[in-house]
């Protein structure tokens, strides 16, 4: 049976409409999800959007509108510029979603009911921005530091989440160790990028016991029997994981999706999100799940930062890019390819319209384009469009150029335990490129123009049997990563039906374009990006 694989991101605030930031991480995520698939995995891919909170309602009221028609009017942006780039999840979850109110409601009487939330008195610095008490420690000159904010004090009598009675049991499943008694069989929760382990590990030492309902804000799931109180935005938010597969709090039996792709222990979970809140995943909503008595993730990958200059990119930043814009200046697979082949995944990178245009310049238009455009244009002067009969004496570099890029990304996406990080996606990327410069540079050496000249019609043939192969095992390998421009591959090799149902482990032996196929010459695939539509691009918005 297929591997089940849970793929979730975090879900946006539906505070303001995407920007770039928001872009990167769902990118790489259906880039994960797409591979997985492409790879023959059964994937449930989850993304959605946060709505309650402080931010929320304090925006609507400044509008005079109610919170529920401001995340009506916010979170369909989220929903309609993932479809423009060309994303595909399985689930796009709201928490005003009635079956997630439903789940987080059931589940916070349960944790409640097992002693783990307690009603308590709270004191503390309230960053409205990160919807978080902050520590005095993470204040920078007072403000914090990701809003330029100065927190608010707040004293209540609030619900807490006792984190403090899953500690030694998180920091066992964090390292894999069992220094509690509780991990006997050595579970672990993988941190990627390895160097935000000792980070998360850190701060778990002094963490406190979390504040988990607010009666200030009104905009919330109410917590159960006290009508005065709405739960905590973050413990909210995190549950969606959960109700996003149908689980069902307290139940003795769950559905089959929660079933297979959660409580199954051959599942794997991919939760991919921000550094910034990789923290409130590693230790918060561990402790949520151990409470219930559930599995812990598999794997919670922190990525790293769009950046504008050094900057962060954000609302209260004040240099957010759109990514609709981007997508009308130059096309989703031009913003994909970019984001995920120029930013080291899991590293900090920073955006220019004018390194996007080198780049998808240099390697779609230029590499791929051309490789494509003047094979199939050979093939139209001298087979009248036809694929001619293989001749296996000429294919041996261009087989072992894709032997290559497969096993290099593999290697990059999913290495052997120990052997790197997982979903190093440029790296990926720059395997499959080496295989398009080898198909070009075999079209260079093989000279196919010199054996048409010289009359070599069955040698002629071979060779560009051997490039128009090639280039389907290419369409094929970067269909995660740029699905549009793939399937205009795909087409133009006049294969019938969609690449994304092409396999790894069926479609990309080699030798499979099948002789007489009729190929269809059609536009360029990617047309070079001018200067004009690089400007547009760069539109911001404060
Ligand atoms: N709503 C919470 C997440 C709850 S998950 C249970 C939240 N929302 S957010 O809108 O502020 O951020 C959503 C995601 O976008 C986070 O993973 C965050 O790290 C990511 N990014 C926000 N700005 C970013 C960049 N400039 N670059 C890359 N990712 C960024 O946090």
């Amino acid at each position: 049976m297929a591997r089940a694989l849970y793929l979730t991101t975090a879900i946006d605030f539906a505070n303001a409409p995407p920007h770039l930031g928001h872009a990167y991480e769902k990118i790489a995520a259906d880039v994960m999800a797409r591979w997985h698939r492409m790879r023959g995995d059964e994937v449930f891919f989850l993304t959605g959007t946060d709505e309650h909170g402080f931010k929320m309602e304090k925006l609507a009221t400044a509008e005079g509108i109610s919170p529920k028609a401001f995340v009506d009017r916010i979170s369909p942006l989220f929903e309609s510029t993932w479809r423009a780039l060309n994303l595909s999840p399985d689930r796009f979850i709201r928490t005003t979603d009635a079956d997630h109110v439903a789940v987080v409601t059931k589940a916070y009487a349960l944790l409640r009911e097992r002693g783990f939330i307690e009603r308590a008195l709270y004191e503390g610095l309230y960053c409205a921005g990160c919807e978080e008490f902050k520590n005095e420690r993470d204040l920078v000159e007072g403000k914090c530091p990701n809003h330029d904010a100065v927190p608010e004090m707040h004293r209540e009598e609030n619900d807490v989440l006792r984190v403090s009675k899953f500690k030694a049991q998180i920091r066992d499943l964090l390292t894999g160790e069992n220094a509690s008694g509780q991990n006997p069989d050595g579970r672990r929760i993988e941190v990627q990028p390895e160097l935000r382990l000792s980070e998360i590990l850190n701060l778990l030492e002094g963490f406190p016991d979390v504040s988990v309902s607010r009666k200030k804000v009104k905009w919330g799931i109410p917590v159960p029997g006290d009508e005065e109180q709405v739960i905590y935005v973050w413990i909210d938010a995190l549950l969606n994981y959960l109700s996003g597969l149908g689980y069902v709090p307290g139940a003795a039996t769950q559905t089959e999706r929660f079933e297979r792709f959660w409580a199954d222990p051959a599942a794997t979970q991919v939760q991919l999100v921000g550094k910034d809140i990789t923290k409130f995943h590693c230790i918060i909503w561990p402790a949520i799940l151990l409470g219930l008595g559930l599995r812990v993730p598999k794997l919670v990958y922190g990525h790293g930062w769009v950046t504008v200059g050094q900057a962060k990119m954000g609302k209260s930043l004040g240099n957010v890019v759109e990514p609709n814009a981007m997508v009308e200046a130059f096309g989703a697979d031009a913003v994909r390819y970019f984001l995920m082949r120029e930013i080291p995944f899991g590293r900090d990178g920073s955006y220019t319209p004018e390194a996007l245009k080198l780049r998808v310049n240099a390697d779609l238009a230029n590499n791929l384009g051309n490789a494509l455009n003047r094979t199939l244009g050979m093939l139209g002067k001298n087979f009248e469009g036809v694929v001619p009969p293989r001749l296996e004496a000429v294919e041996g570099d261009l087989v072992a150029s894709l032997a290559e890029a497969k096993a290099k990304a593999l290697a990059a996406m999913e290495p052997q335990a120990g052997a790197g990080e997982p979903y190093r996606i440029h790296e990926a990327l720059v395997a499959i490129w080496e295989h398009v410069n080898a198909t070009n540079k075999y079209v260079d050496t093989q000279a196919p123009w010199a054996l048409a000249k010289a009359g070599e019609s069955e040698k002629l043939g071979g060779v560009l049997y051997a490039v128009l192969e090639s280039l389907r095992t290419v369409a094929i390998l970067t269909s995660p990563f740029v699905p549009g421009l793939s399937q205009k591959i795909w087409a133009q090799l006049g294969q019938s039906g969609s690449v994304l149902d092409a396999r790894w482990d069926v479609d990309l032996a080699w030798g499979l374009l099948p002789v007489g196929q009729a190929t269809l010459k059609g536009e360029p695939i990617f047309l070079r990006l001018d200067e004009e539509l690089a400007e547009a691009g760069s539109k911001k918005k404060g």
